[in-house]
């Protein structure tokens, strides 16, 4: 039975729905963090360069695919298109990787989020008067808090899938994103005006340039592109697939990487000087070396909660909003996310949308469970693999394709839909050698550079 394929209704659709996949706890938790723990605007410096030479035009690569092929990632690559088709078991490989890399990274990031809901509702225990209630919410040593909270998450990602693309994906993503950056910016304002916040703001904006070539900065700069921009998995590329004929490809993906970009910039506008006012305010951030950080988490759940606390009873209502639009940006990427193995179980393998979502997120859930009971064994190390060796890995397969193994015809021909004047423009004078020589080349450098 042939399944009609769902697509995104409008273009503010697919930019929201696309933009929602890659702003989410990346840009948020993990930017300002790597940023902290590599020197400040340094780090700030180098990832902007990465996410726009070389994270977008992997994201183009990714678009074009998967709107000419109209198909999730394995069949994408493994399919006619694929002009050697000696390098088609090739794609099959590359595509199921990403797929198995996509649940590795869900698995992570729905524990991750499910803490986003508990200190959502950490300050409602505290209003309603149960402190008892407060402890348990914010406690990370607790298993069942953990089991509990990455649970709920997952069904409400679960959720999500099962209505397909226009009345899941699409109508989740429409929402929430302006309220999140509206309270980003009042944080901001907020958090200049505090003791301790104008070394913070030098910190993230003035770079050190001595350390621009360090190696482990370069590498968690473009793992942390990589990531942001929802690369290699095959999520941007299924997302492309949904994306109507009469769109112009190239704006639509310059726009969600400049929103992408844009709100980690700003988030780290909050952090980082957040850190510095927490600093000045006696909490200890930074170790016994004064460069690393206490604990991955520190920036999120400590130096956020005690700016809230700052502000009073306000402060409450502050965090909870706070936490409640970061639970939600989680979950329009998480549901990208998910998407990933589902369209392919659905298109390549023919299954029912509803029971492979349910089958799939249980799936993913059991690795969230085995992670949560090997904590220190495991989390770390997931996130390690997934992101800092595995994404810009495939990213490089998925430049490879665009540029050798696919017919250079079919590229043009699918950038010219929504875009007839395409051949003549600056974008198709660059990006196609670019993508064929440099990006694959650079990818290759900074990987081999992290395993040495
Ligand atoms: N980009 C998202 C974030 O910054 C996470 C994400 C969604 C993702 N889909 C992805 C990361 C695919 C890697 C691959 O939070």
């Amino acid at each position: 039975m042939a399944v009609a394929r769902g697509e995104f209704s409008s273009k503010i659709g697919f930019i929201l729905a696309a933009a929602g996949s890659a702003v989410g706890l990346g840009n948020i938790w993990g930017f300002p963090t790597n940023t902290a723990m590599n020197g400040g605007a340094a780090f700030v410096f180098v990832y902007l360069i990465l996410a726009f030479c070389l994270a977008y035009p992997a994201l183009m690569a990714e678009l074009i695919i998967g709107r000419h092929a109209k198909s999730n990632a394995v069949a994408a690559l493994s399919g006619e298109s694929t002009k050697v088709p000696a390098a088609r078991p090739f794609g099959f490989l590359v595509g199921i990787t990403g797929i198995i890399t996509a649940i590795l990274i869900l698995s992570f990031y729905g524990i991750v989020a499910g803490w986003m809901i508990s200190y959502m509702i950490e300050p409602i225990a505290k209003m309603a008067g149960a402190p008892k209630a407060a402890e348990w919410l914010t406690d990370t040593s607790s298993t069942a808090r953990n089991v509990f909270f990455t649970v709920l998450f997952m069904v409400a990602t679960v959720y999500i899938i099962i209505g397909g693309v226009k009345n899941g994906i699409e109508k989740w993503s429409t929402r929430l994103m302006p309220l999140l950056i509206g309270l980003l910016v009042v944080l901001i304002i907020y958090v200049a005006m505090q003791d301790g916040a104008a070394q913070g703001f030098k910190k993230y904006l003035l770079p050190d340039f001595s350390r621009v070539t360090d190696p482990e900065l370069l590498v968690d700069a473009l793992g942390q592109a990589f990531f942001s921009l929802s690369l290699g998995v095959g999520t941007m590329l299924v997302y492309g697939s949904y994306i109507q004929r009469n769109e112009n490809l190239v704006k639509l993906g310059t726009m969600v990487t400049l929103i992408d970009v844009g709100i980690a910039f700003i988030a780290g506008l909050l952090v980082i000087p957040a850190m510095y006012v927490a600093q000045a305010q006696g909490v200890q951030i930074f170790a016994e070396d004064g460069v690393t950080l206490l604990k991955e988490d520190t920036l999120i759940f400590q130096v956020l909660p005690q700016l809230f606390n700052t502000m009073g009873a306000t402060g409450l209502v502050v965090g909870c909003a706070f936490f409640f639009l970061m639970s939600i940006a989680a979950l329009t990427s998480s549901i990208s996310l998910l998407e990933v193995p589902v369209a392919y179980a659905v298109e390549s393998l023919k299954q029912d949308r509803k029971k492979s979502t349910i089958a799939i997120g249980s799936l993913i859930l059991a690795v969230s469970i085995v992670i949560i009971l090997n904590f220190g064994m495991l989390f770390g190390f997931v996130i390690t693999l997934t992101t800092k060796y595995a994404q810009p890995l495939l990213g490089l397969c998925f430049c490879v394709f665009a540029g050798w193994l696919w017919h250079r015809n079919d590229i043009l021909n699918e950038v010219k839909e929504g875009h007839p004047d395409a051949e003549n423009s600056l974008f198709w004078k660059i990006w196609p050698w670019y993508v064929k020589f440099l990006c694959p080349l650079f990818i290759a450098a900074f990987f081999a550079k992290s395993v040495i």
